[in-house]
């Protein structure tokens, strides 16, 4: 399907019900819903659907740069290109398969050479995205350097999540870990007490997370399981009450209504020599929380 600036949409869909929705602008997943239609990703109501610039919401991808602390624009240039479908992998004409019950599409970036300009490496990045039988979603991408000479980059999957009311939130898995503080010069501290809960701002980087890691909402009773592979970091963010109110494209009190929890590879750049390729994993599931880690 095509969106309102006429931008390829891609509609994941599973017999259960469950769907996601991925963009052209940026690869970026705009929708993932559960069998009853739920939706789990957070996207503001003042959101913006038009290039240059990626929509407030979804899962936006972050690279070659995460942030501002390199010399590309905020969280690099990949969430604001329109990439291709990658038809290598796909049979002819087609946007997404079903293959077992699941639904799949691979998407490909390539510098322009205004890229180019500002980031002088030749890289292809391929990203898969699926969506499993129970509605569990994958994103797999993969950068390969076709360069002459190495390079490094920083990545994250900046995935706003869907939450009741950010009070009633807390993230399991995060605790006793070290972790870089945005809202301080990238100062480091150690993370203290038990789970992670939210009365105030919080911009950080907790490095070197566990692979797993749990987002409960008891409102909802709704956990979201987040793993990763090849990703090292974990992002956590909320703009409260101030930094929402200076965003033209977040609603004053949507802060409540979401929560960022990144995979991510910040403290650590990746590096690539020469026709090296490195993979990084997200999965994401949604399941009621007296299943498992509800207390
Ligand atoms: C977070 C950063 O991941 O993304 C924040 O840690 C930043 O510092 C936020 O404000 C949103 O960034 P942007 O460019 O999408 O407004």
């Amino acid at each position: 399907v095509k969106d309102w600036n006429g931008i390829d949409q891609i509609v994941l869909k599973v017999p259960s019900g469950a769907s996601a929705r991925v963009s052209l602008h940026g690869g970026q997943l705009i929708s993932w819903r559960n069998e009853k239609g739920e939706e789990l990703l957070f996207t503001s109501s003042k959101a913006i659907f038009k290039p240059p610039k990626a929509m407030r919401g979804g899962i936006p991808i972050c690279f070659p740069q995460f942030g501002n602390c390199g010399t590309l624009e905020q969280h690099g240039f990949a969430r604001n290109r329109i990439w291709s479908i990658d038809k290598d992998l796909l049979p002819l004409n087609t946007n997404s398969k079903v293959e077992c019950g699941m639904a799949a599409v691979n998407l490909i970036l390539k510098p322009t050479d205004d890229d180019l300009r500002s980031w002088p490496h030749c890289f292809e990045f391929r990203l898969r995205i699926t969506l499993s039988m129970e509605g569990h979603l994958s994103i797999t991408s993969r950068v390969r350097n076709v360069d002459g000479k190495a390079f490094s980059f920083s990545f994250a999957y900046h995935t706003y999540l869907s939450v009741s009311d950010i009070s009633e939130v807390r993230i399991e898995g995060l605790e006793t870990l070290d972790y870089l503080d945005n809202l301080s010069q990238k100062e480091r501290f150690t993370e203290q007490g038990d789970a992670i809960t939210f009365e105030s701002e919080v911009d950080r980087v907790y490095v070197r997370s566990p692979n797993v890691i749990a987002v409960l909402d008891h409102e909802k009773k709704r956990t979201f399981l987040i793993r990763k592979d090849g990703l090292p970091d974990t992002v956590v963010w909320n703009p409260w009450e101030k930094k929402s109110r200076l965003m033209a494209d977040l609603g004053d009190e949507e802060y409540k209504q979401m929560l960022c929890v990144d995979a991510a590879a910040i403290e650590k750049p990746i590096t690539l020599k020469p026709n090296e390729e490195w993979t990084g994993r997200l999965e994401l599931s949604s399941v009621p929380s007296t299943c498992c880690h509800d207390h």
